[in-house]
């Protein structure tokens, strides 16, 4: 009687014991095998020139780690419908995770290629996480976008300043444009341009979609007495908004507001992934990323 109590408990032992860590090794008991990768995640394109930005961080990102698969996926659905109808597919993040997992990465680097931590980073780090809790899950760790910190904040400005024309000269106002968002994460705009500002008085840091707007940046350049200014995206891509909202000869882009108020407008029509030391920022993101990996 007693051996059969003891066999009953050891049984329960062994199930409790056993079963669990057997399921843990996830499908039917085989373990997989190590497959590293990376996921580069941008807002997109549909400008056949900001597609410079894209070619150069891919270029740069499969130089530094020259062993592990690189995958895009865009966040913009309104930018992948008007790139499927052209015949060029790009993924969605989730379609970008869902095809790495069947091709069997078990270890991807989801780098964001976003200028702040604003909507489409959060919404990206959902959809991650979403990833996770899948039966064949996959260990995924997200790279910050390139203003995340106050460290990244000095580098951006050092880059900002070494990225400004030669020609410019210091009574002459340079003039960022960044995206903005209805997100809290839309003040390191204007954190940016106090950082700038200790650096060269001169820099000024607008948004298209948040604040500070154009007609700020406009009474700040008056208050100065600025007469030229260039303009200059502080996006990745020299997309849309940098060649219509900001460069374009409609009365209320930058260009033609600022014109109007006799600021003579040079415009620079370059994103910033098209510059190495704005690259490196996103690239020490990622390499933080896959340092989660080593072990
Ligand atoms: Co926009």
């Amino acid at each position: 009687m007693k051996k059969k109590i003891t066999i009953v408990l050891l049984l329960g032992l062994f199930s409790l014991l056993v079963l669990p860590s057997f399921t843990l090794a996830g499908g039917h008991g085989h373990t997989r095998a190590v497959k590293k990768g990376i996921l580069l995640v941008a807002f997109g394109s549909s400008i056949p020139e900001a597609q410079i930005s894209f070619k150069n961080i891919d270029k740069k990102t499969k130089k530094i780690f020259n062993n592990i698969p690189v995958h895009w996926a865009y966040t913009s659905s309104i930018i992948r419908e008007k790139l499927a109808k052209q015949g060029t597919n790009l993924d969605s993040v989730a379609t970008a995770l869902a095809k790495m997992m069947d091709q069997g990465f078990t270890h991807v680097a989801v780098q964001s290629l976003h200028t702040i931590r604003g909507e489409e980073y959060d919404d990206l780090v959902h959809t991650a996480h979403a990833f996770k809790s899948m039966p064949e899950g996959i260990h995924i760790v997200i790279g910050a976008p390139l203003l995340s910190t106050q460290a990244d904040m000095e580098k951006v400005a050092a880059a900002i300043i070494n990225n400004i024309p030669r020609k410019r000269k210091k009574k002459e106002a340079v003039v960022l444009m960044g995206h903005g968002s209805p997100h809290p994460a839309n003040a390191f705009y204007a954190a940016l341009m106090f950082n700038l500002q200790r650096k060269d008085p001169n820099i000024f840091v607008g948004t298209v979609e948040g604040s500070p707007d154009i007609e700020d940046i406009k009474a700040m350049l008056k208050e100065k007495r600025i007469k030229k200014a260039y303009l200059m995206p502080f996006m990745s891509v020299a997309g849309d908004h940098a060649r219509n909202d900001m460069a374009g000869d409609e009365d209320d882009s930058w260009k033609s507001v600022l014109t109007k108020a006799r600021v003579k407008c040079s415009v620079v029509l370059k994103g910033t992934a098209e510059y190495d030391n704005m690259v490196n920022i996103w690239m020490e993101h990622l390499k933080a990323a896959m340092s989660h990996f080593k072990k």
